[in-house]
């Protein structure tokens, strides 16, 4: 039967195309990751990551201007300290690497969202995202450091903290431990569905947290799994989740999809490192055109049903936002 349709009508010119476009994106929703390491001078590439630096507080606004010259509006903050210990003091020291960075980061660029990564491994001298107890981490010994980690970042100048260990009932812990202190306002993004995951590579050796033994097998995710994303998820929104991530992006977009179509509150993304450094590496060597790669996986992020996007492409992906790509 011929009903008349015909689907190239609507594909015949750029304008056209543009026109009918399903998914369009805003600067706004992405979210750029920037470390930044305890001393002072510091710019260095991180090997790992082409084209990603690491900073020290002092030279923070170099890399939070050429963000905000981009046109993006939020920046998540990773920390590594000088010094690590058993219990990762630093993490929640009122002068450690984060709450340094983000007292600068707010004198300088008061215009930027700060949010802050909520976790133990870059503090903790054995990595792990938690207290260690005999050859496991101790959940409940954990949640009341990462309550602390997210209170000392909020006191900093945090907007918003995004817990990443995957203890069980994180989540509440912080939520009480804001509230208490008063800061009802401050939003919990979490780190919900978070799965264990050789893609967070290149992040190890970014962060300097590469050194440990084991995995993190026993709280992260299993990545065969998918109906256990969705308990992650829904314990989350029941402890007082504002914002729930799926993490990595690339691999889970079916996960991204299923969470998406049954909350009610933001979806973000987490694009990891290992999914920017194969990008990078495949561009470098030749084999596939960097630009036209990073637009089409990070519209097929927000296809799949992210409403936020966190990626170290973010000042590329805006810049390809203004050129209509
Ligand atoms: C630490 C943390 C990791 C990432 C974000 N926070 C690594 C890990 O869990 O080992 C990964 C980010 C990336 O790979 O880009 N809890
Ligand atoms: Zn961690």
């Amino acid at each position: 039967m011929d009903t008349g349709m015909r689907p190239r009508r609507l594909r015949m010119d750029g304008r056209t195309r543009e026109l009918v476009r399903e998914t369009r994106i805003g600067k706004s929703s992405l979210i750029y990751p920037i470390f930044v390491e305890e001393g002072k001078g510091i710019v260095t590439e991180i090997s790992a990551m082409p084209g990603q630096k690491r900073y020290s507080p002092d030279t923070l606004a170099y890399g939070l201007e050429e963000a905000a010259k981009a046109g993006i509006t939020s920046i998540l903050l990773f920390g590594i300290p000088q010094h690590k210990d058993e219990c990762g003091s630093q993490a929640y020291d009122e002068n450690g690497i984060v709450q340094q960075a983000l007292r600068a980061a707010k004198k300088d660029f008061p215009e930027l969202y700060y949010v802050g990564d909520v976790c133990m491994c870059e503090y903790t001298s054995h990595g792990h995202c938690g207290i260690i107890k005999g050859d496991s981490v101790d959940n409940d010994k954990t949640l009341p450091l990462l309550a602390k980690t997210a209170l000392s970042q909020v006191m900093a100048g945090a907007d918003m903290v995004a817990p990443s260990d995957m203890m069980d009932g994180r989540v509440r812990a912080i939520r009480q431990e804001l509230d208490a202190a008063g800061y009802e306002d401050i939003p919990i993004m979490s780190y919900a569905a978070k799965y264990a995951s050789a893609f967070y590579g290149p992040f190890r050796e970014a962060a300097g947290s590469d050194g440990f033994k084991g995995n993190r097998k026993t709280y992260q995710m299993d990545f065969h799994n998918r109906k256990e994303a969705m308990k992650e998820v829904y314990l989350d929104l029941d402890e007082g989740a504002d914002i729930i991530m799926v993490k990595p992006a690339l691999s889970y977009l079916d996960i991204i999809r299923e969470v998406s179509d049954r909350i009610a509150v933001p979806t973000a993304a987490y694009s990891v490192s290992g999914e920017y450094s194969m990008i990078k590496a495949a561009a470098h060597a030749g084999m596939v055109d960097e630009d036209a790669i990073v637009a089409e996986t990070a519209v097929s992020i927000y296809r799949a049903g992210a409403d936020i996007l966190i990626t170290y492409f973010a000042k590329e992906i805006a810049r390809m936002i203004g050129e209509g790509r």
